[in-house]
């Protein structure tokens, strides 16, 4: 077995007269030319973490699909990237596909996800051909096959299975256990596959399973694949001819040094080789695999710049150091008791200037972005990158406190531009 050593490249904090670099960049430069807060994605870093991706399942020589999780991060520019970058897109509502197809991203290459979708968001997805619809429940089922007749087409499906696998991450994004609104159990898909002529305007491609995001363990993955694959051979047996197997997405990344990155060159060759044993086992041809990453790929490749405000030193307690920006552009401490890691960009760090502080937010609650961090001597007008913000941070972003969500800027060849703007007040009262 061969296991790459992976280089972190985006992993290093590097400093430059003084000057906190982020992919080439001079990150005090971005802050004065964009302003703050402000998100910053790195398109080097986003294609890095493809290539990484890529490399690793070209050596296994299995026909394969990568989708990006639009949910982590996605506008327009990004579509036009993921498209360039020749990777299908996962999408998870009307929103969602409705950006893509502004973006002329290619139907066909969209797949349509969602435990809940809306008849109108159906129609939508087949009025634009999108290209396959993973349906996530019973109700679903029928509710697409009567379309089907509407629309006089035979729709092409993969089914979402709860392979009821715990996946040991926080409960908020554990999706693969039986106690979970997602997916269709295995006894019951077996059902669905034994009546599969009930659905006769489906179109039956594959098979789905997503057991939960930020996964450190390969153990979870493997034993929730192999139960999937399965399904394969009851397919067979029913004379159907799924061809894919996506196994979603949910590789974990280190948001801190203390977290472990999960390291998908080391994990794909292990499961192509369980795979391949076990589709010899059950007699079939191994399926085309796909995987649906999302913070994997747009996690590492952001930061936040923020403006350093207030600073609070309580004697005996602890300094609060508030910014420009808090739960309303990241609420994932609040809400998954994430880790960030941060840095001042105007003074690199030494044993001697190092404090321990507390980052809080701007809105009226203690919302915090660091419980506890060491800075080099914060200072009011100090500008502070949060690093690998890159996933659901923009994405999840709210106007709380009646705050214009930040710009996002693009760098690329060693240059920068605008992928969202700022959000201004009109913006705001815009639909009042
Ligand atoms: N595919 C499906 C069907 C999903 O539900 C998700 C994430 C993904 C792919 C991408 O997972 P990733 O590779 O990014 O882990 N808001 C949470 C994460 C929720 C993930 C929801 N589904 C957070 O901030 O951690």
């Amino acid at each position: 077995m061969i296991v790459l050593t992976v280089t972190f490249s985006n992993f290093m904090e590097k400093f430059k007269n003084g000057h906190y670099i982020f992919s080439g960049q001079d990150t005090l430069e971005l802050a004065k030319r964009y302003g703050t807060p402000l998100y910053v994605m790195s398109q080097d870093i986003i294609e890095e973490q493809i290539k990484r991706l890529k490399n690793a399942l070209d050596l296994t020589e299995t026909p394969y699909k990568i989708y990006y999780a639009g949910k982590s991060f996605l506008n327009k520019g990004m579509c036009y990237l993921i498209d360039n970058l020749d990777l299908y897109l996962d999408t998870v509502s009307g929103g969602e596909m409705f950006t893509a197809l502004e973006a002329n991203f290619p139907p066909e290459k969209i797949a349509f996800h969602g435990s809940n979708k809306t008849e109108a968001e159906l129609r939508m997805a087949l009025e634009n051909s999108i290209g396959l619809i993973i349906v996530d429940s019973l109700t679903e089922l029928d509710q697409l096959n009567k379309l089907g007749d509407e629309f006089n087409k035979k729709i092409p499906v993969l089914i979402r299975v709860n392979p009821g696998v715990e996946a040991h991450t926080h409960e908020l994004i554990n999706t693969g256990t039986t106690d979970s609104k997602f997916g269709i159990s295995i006894p019951e898909v077996e059902e669905i596959l034994d009546n599969f002529k009930n659905y006769s305007n489906l179109k039956l491609a594959g098979f789905h399973c997503h057991i939960g995001s930020q996964i450190i363990e390969e153990k979870p993955f493997l034993i929730a694949a192999k139960k999937v694959l399965k399904l394969f051979k009851r397919a067979a047996e029913n004379k159907l001819t799924p061809i894919e197997l996506d196994l979603g997405g949910g590789f974990g990344i280190a948001y801190t040094k203390e977290e472990i990155n999960f390291i998908p060159e080391n994990y794909i060759p292990r499961l192509v080789s369980a795979l391949k044993v076990e589709a010899e086992k059950l007699g079939i041809d191994l399926p085309v695999l796909s995987f649906e990453p999302g913070r994997f790929i747009s996690a590492p490749a952001g930061i936040t710049l923020y403006t350093i405000g207030v600073i609070k030193e309580i004697p005996d307690t602890r300094i609060y150091l508030s910014v420009d920006g808090g739960l309303m552009d990241n609420p994932r401490p609040g809400l998954y008791n994430a880790n960030y890691d941060a840095v001042i960009c105007n003074r690199e760090i030494t044993e001697e200037n190092k404090k321990s502080v507390r980052i809080s937010g701007r809105a009226c609650e203690s919302d915090q972005l660091i419980d506890q961090i060491e800075l080099a001597d914060p200072r009011e007008g100090d500008i502070l990158a949060v690093l690998k913000t890159g996933a659901y941070n923009y994405s999840m972003a709210s106007n709380y406190n009646r705050l214009p969500r930040p710009a996002v800027v693009l760098l690329y060849n060693g240059q920068s531009d605008i992928l969202v703007e700022r959000e201004t007040y009109e913006d705001l009262t815009r639909k009042d």
